[in-house]
């Protein structure tokens, strides 16, 4: 067996302490797929695509960079019946077989969660038959493909001047793999998550069955599936709402020093009806480094950025703005935008605006991306963690963290901004605090590889455990997005009043614990109860 580096070796003893098998070398691989039982009977599938059981390395990755469990095969379906098929005929090999399916859209998952130890992965971005279909009208709407990317469908209903109303922070994740999280960015103060912009899905269940679901048809599938970590059924297609496109952006960033005058700006923002069409935020402690760049491009000409502001030793809060608009109306907007930061108190000298097209906007982490690519940042440790906290508590949750669990943010950003209760529909299964608003604080690290130091995987996660803990402790009523647990209890507490539902839906849907299985909520052929 070759020798790991020894960065792995230091990762190994990490995935040890949590509990876990990891298969590093690809001569256990060839040895995994030889004795499977599974693969003949497999391979005699009628399929209008295929199975790949070689290269199957790929799919035991994602873009956290931390997990990797080698699947027994790769499905890379071409039609919605492969995946039906492959589904029931698993389904009918009953409680005895462990084989298990994952879908897998782009692969960004930071823990495993498109992953299935000695499973099936399905490669969603195999299945793009029908093609985008923009419907106009008043009501206009998109019916993709559950492996899109977002990227594409922004550049098909543009041809129709339209676009999706909610969006990620960054475009080349899968509808998919959007929506059984909830995705989340700055326009879901006024539009709520992505999971609230959906009218109708396509979904193939555990039992291998073809269901059409809506609020109007089969909606306790509906909702389920919405937010719900992939465990009741694969989203094969989904139907998307639009609106008309803007053509160009206003983008603002404005700086604070006062932790209480930021949210109280933001949550103002996020209240009015006429306000701006996104608001985000982000925190610089003691900036120094070069991974704080990376999704932070902003006027590549402009020497001077909010983001580089340097502040070391001090905590600053960037207040991220954007006003779209069209170019017949630049004075109106100006007018707008003027009269709309007159009303906040960022510290006056640090009003820095930028203008760009809709689509430069909207894919401004792409930009970050080539550039870390270029670097060889980007395929490199992601140990995220992505906390929603409720409004009362995060002056708390602020003090106990920035400046202070926390002395700098050259690691990642942090992002930090509130959403209101009332965008988001209780009948998905995505769980969030219980206040009015609450905040998304999204702690974006990226672990350089071998190093012991502060920008060191180890450091970063002691650091995301004293975070939890403190949350714990203070008893912020947080809760965890993008959730990543290991036990059952844990999961049943991070659901809380929400758990018996969601069990009686995997019951209902997926009762042998087929699917999603890198979610570690349910395992095969244990009955949950
Ligand atoms: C750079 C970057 C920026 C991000 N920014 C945001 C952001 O602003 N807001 C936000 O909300 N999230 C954001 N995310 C997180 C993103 O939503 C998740 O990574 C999500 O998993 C989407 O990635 P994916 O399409 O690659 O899905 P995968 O990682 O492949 O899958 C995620 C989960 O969904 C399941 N799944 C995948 N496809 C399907 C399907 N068709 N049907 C059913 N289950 C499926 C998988 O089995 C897995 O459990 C960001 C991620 C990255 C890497
Ligand atoms: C949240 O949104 C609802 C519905 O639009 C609105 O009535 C309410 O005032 C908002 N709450 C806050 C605190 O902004
Ligand atoms: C800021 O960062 C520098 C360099 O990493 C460090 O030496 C200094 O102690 C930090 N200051 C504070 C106040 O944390
Ligand atoms: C969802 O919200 C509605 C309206 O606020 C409420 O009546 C209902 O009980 C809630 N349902 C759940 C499951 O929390």
């Amino acid at each position: 067996m070759r020798q790991p580096p020894v960065h792995l070796l230091k990762q190994m003893n990490i995935f040890i302490m949590e509990g876990f098998m990891i298969l590093f070398v690809s001569c256990v691989t060839v040895r995994v797929n030889l004795c499977s039982p599974n693969m003949p009977s497999l391979k005699i599938l009628p399929l209008d695509g295929h199975f790949n059981f070689h290269e199957v390395h790929h799919a035991a990755r994602d873009f956290g960079n931390r997990y990797q469990f080698l699947p027994m095969a790769v499905l890379h379906p071409k039609t919605v019946s492969d995946i039906a098929t492959v589904v029931k005929h698993i389904w009918d090999m009953g409680p005895h077989s462990e084989l298990t399916v994952a879908a897998r859209g782009h692969g960004h998952s930071l823990q495993g969660q498109s992953q299935a130890h000695r499973g099936i992965v399905v490669h969603m971005e195999s299945l793009k038959g029908p093609e985008i279909q923009v419907y106009t009208g008043n009501f206009p709407y998109a019916d993709v493909s559950g492996g899109e990317l977002w990227i594409n469908i922004l550049h098909e209903s543009l041809k129709f001047g339209l676009a999706p109303k909610s969006w990620t922070d960054y475009l080349h994740l899968t509808v998919g793999g959007t929506l059984s999280n909830a995705g989340i960015s700055g326009q879901a103060f006024r539009h709520g998550p992505q999971i609230s912009n959906v009218r109708q899905l396509e979904v193939v269940t555990g039992k291998g069955e073809i269901v059409y679901c809506s609020e109007g048809q089969n909606d306790d599938l509906f909702h389920g599936v919405l937010g719900g970590l992939g465990q009741f059924g694969i989203i094969t297609r989904a139907r998307i709402s639009l609106e008309a496109a803007p053509a160009r952006v206003r983008w603002i960033r404005v700086l604070y020093s006062d932790f209480a005058a930021f949210t109280r700006d933001q949550e103002h923002l996020i209240s009015g009806e006429n306000s701006f069409n996104y608001v985000e935020g982000f925190v610089i402690i003691n900036r120094t480094g070069l991974l704080n760049n990376w999704r932070l491009s902003f006027n590549p000409k402009d020497p001077v950025q909010a983001s580089q502001f340097k502040s070391d030793g001090r905590t600053l809060f960037c207040l991220e703005l954007a006003k779209y608009f069209s170019p017949d109306k630049t004075d109106i907007i100006n007018q707008e935008v003027e009269n709309l930061l007159s009303e906040l108190s960022y510290i006056p000298s640090t009003l820095f605006v930028s203008e760009v097209t809709y689509t430069d906007f909207l894919d401004r982490v792409h930009v970050s991306e080539m550039k870390l690519r270029s670097k060889d940042l980007w395929d490199i440790p992601h140990p995220w963690l992505n906390l929603l906290i409720p409004k009362s508590k995060i002056h708390t949750f602020a003090q106990g963290v920035f400046g202070n669990i926390l002395t700098e943010t050259s690691n990642g950003p942090i992002l930090i901004y509130p959403v209101n209760r009332s965008k988001w529909d209780n009948r998905t299964s995505v769980v969030i605090p219980e206040e009015h608003i609450f905040y998304l604080v999204a702690f974006l690290t990226s672990a350089v590889p071998s190093s012991t130091g502060t920008d060191g995987l180890e450091h970063i996660l002691i650091q995301n455990k004293r975070i939890l803990e403190f949350c714990e402790t203070a008893n912020l009523g947080v809760k965890q997005y993008l959730p990543h647990y290991t036990k059952q209890e844990e999961w049943q507490v991070h659901f809380g009043p929400r758990w018996e539902k969601f069990v009686q839906r995997k019951s209902t849907y997926d009762p042998l614990a087929i699917l999603a299985p890198g979610q570690r909520i349910f395992q095969k052929a244990t009955p949950f109860s």
